[in-house]
């Protein structure tokens, strides 16, 4: 494997909680598989005055917590330790970011990392174009002494118009290639697998198709709430959190075409042609494709759990929706009328991630005297998490007289590989950006596209106070309601369980 090029990683934003649970120990996870550069050191930098000592213990503890390979060693872990530094400045001052070149210049000298700099925004997007802009004032996006990266955490905007604003100034500072829009789902296993799954196996690239495939569903469901986030949920709701990146996202590696190659221009080309083909939903007809839900006060198991409204931070008459469903067409000839429902959640009955491929039933029903298997068209359950796998639904005859037919599972589970390390996503990220390849990121054109399809929803659903925000007991899946976004009466959302075989409504969650 290539080893990336000795560098050093700056992360804005170093006393918050990204830094802390995901970015140092993910690094830590690299480290730990021999996959940093030799000359290495990462440098935190915030408002809060820490130093070096006082970073390195608090980093120490999350490392501890978070990291998927736990240290085995307290002389491993300080080894690492020692490669982290801290420094103290204030971001929104134009006049100190002179201090920080200094403080790069006496690091890069020290470590010998040859102006090779990572730069990654974990602050609050309020700052997105402040950074990038004084860097490049301070001659620090210049490649002609090592590369200089710029990862840019997400909400990449609030809607179409501030994602076009960002993207244009960030360009003004940094060229295209310098940029990393991060999209944790990309570094999912499972996720990447998507392009395996599809590319790799002549059996289902076949039947991929509008002919063969009735309709697709892809659920994003999260059994906690939003915990001491409301005031950032708030301002963002289930459809900027979660459906205008992760759901659109898997949306675009369901239905993209296959690519010419598995590279960066190829893969990311072949994702916003299907962002580009998303059929517009109009402000009048939100209604009709999308529902928004919030959840409400419930007792889960005998415990009591509170509503949306009453969580920090969160207004007591909020309108913001914590639970989102859409019915979507893509335009193309691969998916010409095939409707799409795609719905996520918070306080949902349990924690999953999965894509449904529903076929289409035979044509002829020979077997037709037990209804069920005539609805219950061939599955393809595509797990992203947890109990990772693929599963396969099909009719088989029920031993005995006569022709009764029953739906069984063909199963697939990660857990049974003899090696299952799943890297966490952020450790395939960091290191994707550490050796310049931005495939698994995202590319500005097709955030726009996404933003481009949601913001008649975002628009609808802020002006237009008829569109209800249903109710949903917390622990439910959601609004009833949603289940109307599905016309047919024989099909309905699966409602699945912890385990990847298991759905319905007797299941452990
Ligand atoms: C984040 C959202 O992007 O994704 C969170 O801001 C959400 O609200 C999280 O909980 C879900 O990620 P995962 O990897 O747990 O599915």
């Amino acid at each position: 494997m290539n080893q990336p090029k000795n560098h050093i990683l700056v992360i804005f934003g170093a006393s918050g909680d990204l830094t802390y649970r995901k970015l140092v120990p993910a690094v830590f996870d690299l480290f730990d598989q021999g996959l940093l550069p030799e000359k290495f050191a990462i440098l935190g930098l915030g408002r809060t005055d820490l130093g070096d000592t006082a970073f390195r213990d608090k980093m120490k503890e999350g490392i501890k917590q978070f990291a998927l390979n736990k240290p085995d060693s307290e002389e491993k872990l300080n080894s690492y330790l020692e490669k982290l530094h801290y420094f103290s400045f204030d971001t929104k001052d134009p006049d100190e970011y002179c201090l920080l070149k200094g403080k790069l210049r006496e690091l890069d000298e020290a470590y010998e990392t040859e102006g090779n700099f990572i730069y990654y925004l974990a602050t609050p997007p309020s700052m997105y174009e402040i950074i990038p802009a004084q860097l490049d004032e301070q001659g620090l996006s210049d490649e002609s002494t090592g590369f200089k990266r710029l990862i840019v955490e997400k909400p990449f905007g609030y809607d179409l118009k501030t994602a076009q604003k960002l993207n244009k100034s960030l360009l003004t500072n940094f060229k295209e290639e310098q940029i990393y829009r991060i999209d944790h789902y990309l570094g999912k296993e499972t996720v990447q697998n998507l392009l395996v799954t599809r590319f790799s196996n002549g059996i289902f690239e076949p039947l991929w198709n509008r002919n063969y495939i009735h309709h697709v569903e892809i659920t994003g469901a999260e059994n906690i709430g939003v915990g001491n986030r409301g005031g950032y949920y708030e301002g963002s709701g289930a459809m900027r959190d979660m459906i205008q990146n992760h759901l659109l996202l898997l949306v675009g590696l369901v239905a993209m075409e296959p690519p010419a190659l598995i590279d960066s221009t190829n893969i990311r080309n072949e994702i916003a042609k299907v962002f580009h083909s998303l059929r517009p939903i109009q402000e009048k007809e939100v209604a009709q494709y999308a529902i928004r839900g919030q959840y409400i006060a419930s007792n889960i198991k005998g415990k009591q759990v509170k509503g949306y409204r009453e969580e920090e931070g969160v207004a007591t008459d909020s309108r913001t929706e914590t639970f989102a469903a859409i019915k979507l067409f893509i335009d193309n000839w691969r998916w010409a009328d095939v409707p799409f429902y795609i719905r996520s959640g918070k306080m949902l009955p349990t924690r999953v991630t999965e894509i449904v491929i529903h076929f289409k039933a035979t044509p002829h029903h020979l077997f037709a005297d037990d209804e069920s298997i005539c609805k219950n068209y061939n599955q393809l359950v595509i797990r992203i998490q947890p109990d990772e796998g693929v599963l396969m639904k099909f009719g088989m005859k029920v031993p005995g007289a006569g022709f009764k037919v029953q739906n069984v599972n063909m199963d697939f589970h990660y857990s049974d590989l003899s090696e299952t390390y799943l890297p966490s996503a952020y450790e395939r990220l960091l290191l994707d950006c550490m050796l310049g390849d931005s495939t698994l990121y995202h590319r500005g054109d097709a955030v726009e596209a996404a933003w481009k399809f949601v913001d008649p929803i975002l628009n609808a659903w802020k002006n237009d106070n008829s569109i209800p925000v249903h109710g949903y007991p917390a622990g439910t899946w959601g609004p009833d309601v949603s289940d109307d976004l599905i016309e047919q009466d024989d099909i309905t959302w699966r409602y699945p369980c912890k385990n990847l075989a298991n759905d319905g409504n007797y299941c452990e969650l």
